[in-house]
């Protein structure tokens, strides 16, 4: 279905659950914010996937919080990747758990992971996720290779003075092996509310850098999936540098999703609080065709985007949440 700019949406991003095993500074608070409501039972989700296909989901995305937190993941990737009309579904997580659950959720039909990396010094990586251990989310990565769960896409938001000083070590990565990396401008969300603006390297600065001591990097026309990233590779390289850049490379002309927040609320933009609550529907055992009219609603209620080169201070809910 088309919202009132004429763009498709096909995308349904479903945030599974707030609950995280780490708490990235950036993300989620350090103390207190504890997830307040249960987890959306997996009936539930697979309802309102169900019914999105009516107008016209063919995308899925499983995110967060921590998707493989919850005990039910591999059901609900298997039900999800059943429906007929889903030709994709996808996974974001930051992987400490993915090593133990990747061959469950291939059997179950997942096609691809994209895991959140923002550093790849054990101390830091420590520091910035509050309890994570490297050496997990690394392990998970490894085993997305192994089980072929391509394209694997590795998430780092760019932080001034936190990481900025790692992305020639993730460029090199990309010589070594089949991995995308994309580096994402940090957005004032929730915890980065007010510290994102500070912190901002934009995708142009991560660019010149690289390509300062790279040479020009070759334009990759896409490495499978239609998010927002833009794809460049070191020739010769087996894995990519993609670019996240809603502040420098405004893409909300061509955006394509709506979101599923953790707590049961349709979200037709990541950046504007506006939502339409489902809980109801669903508690009282409401038809497809009644969620589907409420999904299309959302849909119709898409605003254009955020300005262009600025995006307002989103507090109403914090990324985990809303599942980025
Ligand atoms: P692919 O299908 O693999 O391209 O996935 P994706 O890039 O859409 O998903 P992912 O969960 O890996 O998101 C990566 C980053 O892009 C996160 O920081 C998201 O918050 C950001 N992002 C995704 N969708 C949007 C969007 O509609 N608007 C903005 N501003 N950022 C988005
Ligand atoms: N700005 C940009 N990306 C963010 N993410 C979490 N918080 C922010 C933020 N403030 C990213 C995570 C994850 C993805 C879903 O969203 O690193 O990879
Ligand atoms: Fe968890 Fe992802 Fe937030 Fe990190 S960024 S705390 S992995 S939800």
């Amino acid at each position: 279905m088309r919202d009132c700019y004429q763009r498709k949406i096909t995308y349904l991003r479903v945030s599974v659950t707030e609950r995280c095993n780490f708490r990235c500074f950036y993300c989620r608070p350090r103390e207190g914010g504890a997830a307040s409501g249960r987890d959306i039972p997996l009936e539930h989700l697979v309802r309102v996937v169900d019914a999105g296909t009516m107008v016209g989901i063919r995308k899925v995305r499983l995110t967060g919080g921590e998707p493989l937190v919850r005990k039910d993941i591999v059901e609900l990737t298997a039900r999800i990747a059943g429906m007929e009309e889903i030709d994709d579904v996808a996974l974001t997580t930051n992987g400490s758990l993915l090593r133990r659950y990747t061959p469950a959720l291939q059997e179950a039909g997942l096609k691809r992971v994209n895991i959140s990396l923002d550093t790849l010094k054990p101390d830091r990586f420590q520091r910035i996720t509050c309890s994570g251990r490297l050496q997990d989310a690394w392990d998970g990565i490894e085993a997305a290779l192994e089980y072929g769960l391509y394209p694997v896409k590795l998430n780092t938001v760019v932080m001034r003075d936190v990481n900025d000083d790692e992305l020639l070590d993730f460029v090199a990565l990309t010589e070594k092996l089949p991995l995308h990396v994309r580096f994402i401008e940090v957005m004032p969300i929730g915890e980065s509310s007010e510290r994102a603006k500070g912190q901002l390297v934009t995708a142009e600065e991560i660019k010149q850098g690289i390509e300062s001591r790279y040479g020009n990097l070759e334009p990759i026309k896409s490495a499978a999936g239609d998010g927002p990233a833009r794809y460049w590779k070191v020739p010769g390289a087996p894995g990519t540098v993609g670019f996240i850049a809603p502040l420098s490379g405004y893409f909300c002309d061509s955006c394509n999703r709506l979101r599923l927040t953790a707590s049961g609320t349709l979200r037709p933009c990541l950046c504007q609080g506006d939502e339409l609550d489902m809980n109801d529907l669903l508690t009282r055992g409401a038809s497809r065709t009644e969620l589907a009219a409420l999904i299309a609603e959302a849909v119709t209620r898409k605003p254009q985007g955020h300005a262009e080169d600025t995006i307002e201070p989103v507090v109403d809910r914090l990324m985990s949440q809303i599942g980025g």
